[in-house]
């Protein structure tokens, strides 16, 4: 251990008086104060498999209006923390709230119902359907009319209106909305999965390492592509691991370690080492707010890597 409990008074033997530079998330993660509005909220989460246990009391909050990177090691639970927030698995406990409500959703289906929109690490597109099947699947747009459950597709709609969307998301390397998905580049095929989770997303966007398999002008495309969702409105979380993107694009990083959070941090004021530090447990969050050397006494676990 290092420094007093709590103790702000004390002339600090570090760097006087710093400013709190990161949230103290001690056990159980008390949110600090005046903070903006919170989107979406999760609070003691826990899921386990078998004897793994992936996410173990973890907190999470997103912002109106941010991009939160989350970053951790591989095995870390980072997968697993957005699944519990899609839908895309069930937590064995904890609360998540979306504006402020408590949910459950019992599938991906629910939570899209609710606005939440993922992207998840292994696309799940039909690569023999064109970009507007695409964008629409699951949920296609229908021709008007009295027939119910029998109504034609709108191929046309479906097609003028993926046009449309993707020229508003600025998606410009797509020529032709007709091509089949199979035919694309890896950062087209990004790019319409990022572009369908715009358009459906209307609270949430989930993203995880959507630029992991990309080129540096590609992932460019995906980067400005968040940019501009979050400018439109819609908070963004985005799971990297890349550091200098997650530096230029953050408003905040949740720090993500051994299954739950254990810290977040302003890119503004601090370092790419310093959270590379705290991913691995090299450096902590002191109860003040400052990040400082872990204490050398407990030795490295060794976790499973995913
Ligand atoms: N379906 C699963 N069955 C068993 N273990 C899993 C499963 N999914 C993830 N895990 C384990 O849970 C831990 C967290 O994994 P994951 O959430 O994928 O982490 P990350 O995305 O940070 O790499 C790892 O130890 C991983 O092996
Ligand atoms: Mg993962």
């Amino acid at each position: 251990m290092n420094g007093g409990n709590g103790n702000r008074t004390a002339g600090a033997d570090q760097d006087a008086a710093a400013v709190p530079r990161a949230d103290v998330l001690p056990a159980g993660g008390a949110t600090p104060e005046g903070e903006p509005r919170c989107v979406l909220r999760a609070t003691g989460l826990v899921k386990r498999y078998g004897n793994v246990v992936a996410i173990r009391a973890s907190d999470f909050d997103l912002r109106a209006g941010e991009v939160l990177a989350v970053v951790g090691d591989n095995g870390a639970g980072k997968s697993s923390l957005i699944k519990a927030l899609s839908g895309a698995l069930v937590p064995d406990a904890g609360v998540i709230e979306l504006d402020g409500r408590p949910v459950a959703f019992r599938s991906p289906h629910e939570a899209r119902e609710a606005g939440i929109e993922t992207v998840y690490q292994t696309l799940a597109m039909a690569p023999q359907m064109d970009i507007a099947a695409n964008l629409y699947l699951g949920r296609p747009l229908r021709r008007a009319g009295t027939l119910g459950l029998l109504r034609m597709l709108d191929h046309r709609r479906m097609r003028e209106e993926a046009a449309r969307q993707l020229d508003a998301l600025g998606i410009a390397t797509v020529q032709d909305i007709g091509q089949v998905v199979g035919s694309l580049s890896g950062g087209q095929r990004q790019a319409v999965a990022v572009a369908r989770a715009a358009m459906f997303g209307s609270r949430v966007i989930i993203m995880d390492e959507p630029t992991a398999a990309l080129g540096v002008r590609e992932s460019r495309q995906v980067l400005e592509l968040i940019a501009r969702i979050r400018d439109r409105g819609v908070p963004v979380v985005l799971i990297s691991h890349d550091m200098p993107q997650v530096f230029e694009i953050a408003d905040r990083i949740h720090i993500h370690r051994l299954g739950r959070r254990t810290a977040v941090v302003e890119p503004a004021r601090c370092s790419m080492t310093e959270v590379v530090g705290l991913m691995t447990g090299a450096l902590r969050v002191t109860e003040d707010g400052t990040i400082t050397e872990q204490a050398l006494s407990a030795p490295h676990r060794k976790e499973g890597t995913a």
